[in-house]
């Protein structure tokens, strides 16, 4: 559990990027090419509360389930050999950024907006924050998350590319990474 003294080999991979980028997706293929498990920060979230993620934010708050994503991802950011999926507004958070970029590697899946904006509608419903805002709200909040990403380890834009394509890109660059570092 004490970070420094994990092989580089053996750090958990935490993909961030954008609601709807495909993390969870993408994570859970990484994972089962690893042979690791696989841990989505929401999910874990949704079946402590037996509530959806919308539900939370709308029963207790956002404050609420800020605080408890917080808390799950600085425990599990200190666990060895672990994919983990964070919410794409895990990284607002110092704490959360920091403790991912200390003690994993940090994958960041990036897309155009161009890409992104024909999945909103089926999102919305299940992404509170995108809910009550308009397009041009929901633009600027896209780029303006651009920022947070830019703090990453590794980086794929996924316009255009398949499950496949993302998680073997992601497992090869993973695989360079460890014979560089190692
Ligand atoms: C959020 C992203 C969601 C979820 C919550 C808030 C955000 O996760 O954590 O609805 O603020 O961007 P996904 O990125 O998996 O959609």
């Amino acid at each position: 559990m004490i970070q420094n003294s994990v092989p580089y080999k053996e750090k958990s991979i935490v993909f961030i990027g954008f609601m709807g980028s495909g993390k969870t997706t993408i994570g859970e293929a990484v994972a089962k090419k690893l042979y690791r498990d696989f841990i989505d920060i929401d999910q874990t979230i949704e079946s402590e509360y037996g509530l959806s993620v919308t539900e939370i934010f709308n029963q207790y708050g956002e404050e609420e389930f800020r605080e408890r994503e917080k808390a799950l991802i600085k425990k599990y950011s200190l666990h060895r050999l672990k994919v983990i999926s964070v919410g794409g507004g895990a990284f607002l958070q110092e704490e959360i950024r920091n403790t991912c970029l200390e003690n994993c590697i940090v994958f960041f899946l990036d897309l155009s907006w161009d890409s992104w904006k024909d999945r909103l509608d089926i999102l919305v419903e299940s992404r509170p924050v995108l809910q009550g805002r308009s397009i041009d709200d929901i633009r600027e909040l896209f780029y303006n998350r651009k920022g947070i990403y830019a703090l990453h380890n590794s980086k794929l834009n996924t316009d255009d590319l398949n499950v496949e394509e993302v998680s073997q890109y992601v497992i090869d660059s993973l695989k360079t990474s460890w014979e560089l570092y190692n």
